[in-house]
């Protein structure tokens, strides 16, 4: 275990074990309604769930990165900043955005309005992991891993700082490190 860990939430193999049960689940739900998803990961802590939810998907889908923050600041609330946009155009799209974790909700909210204002046809969205407890916007997911208890998490794509996002799996980070 890395020395920066308290404890393991989510090991390896479960989320491997959950990748493959989701992945069926969306292309199931997708091919009943003829659809293709066209999925659209958050950089860059979606990454890691992205390469492995692909894997197992067995139909012929395409994917993108959007780069976004939030503004800092009381008077901007709810907006986003987009730092690195789509390559093409969203229009009659039937998106599946693919988030690390979702915590407030807002910046999942904000891209999917920003998403259905270019014309996306659908927008879904599949996020590894779910902080219910600390939604202040209203949004859900479709598709969710693992929900989780408020603590602050990192690896499988999820940082502290920056650092951590190559763990294997997705543990809590030893208070020290932001005490
Ligand atoms: P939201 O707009 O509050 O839902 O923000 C979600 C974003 O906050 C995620 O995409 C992460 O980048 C970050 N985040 C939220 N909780 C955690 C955590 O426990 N560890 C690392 N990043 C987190
Ligand atoms: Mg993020």
């Amino acid at each position: 275990m890395h020395h920066a860990v308290e404890k393991i939430l989510v090991s390896q193999e479960e989320i491997t074990k959950r990748c493959k049960e989701l992945a069926k689940e969306i292309c199931d739900d997708y091919r009943k309604q003829n659809q293709t998803p066209y999925l659209v990961a958050l950089l860059k802590g979606s990454v890691p769930f992205l390469a492995e939810l692909v894997k197992y998907m067995d139909m012929d889908i395409q994917f993108d990165f959007m780069d976004v923050s939030s503004y800092q600041g009381t008077e901007s609330i709810g907006d986003i900043k987009i730092n690195k946009d789509l390559d093409g155009s969203v229009k009659g799209l039937s998106i599946l955005l693919v988030e690390d974790i979702i915590d407030t909700g807002r910046t999942l909210k904000e891209v999917t309005k920003m998403l259905k204002n270019k014309g996306a046809n659908d927008v879904k969205v599949v996020s590894l992991l779910d902080k219910p407890s600390r939604r202040t916007v209203d949004i859900q997911a479709d598709y969710v891993g693992f929900e989780i208890p408020n603590e602050f998490v990192i690896g499988f794509g999820l940082d502290y700082d920056q650092d951590f996002r190559h763990l294997p799996y997705v543990a809590v980070l030893k208070p020290k490190f932001y005490e």
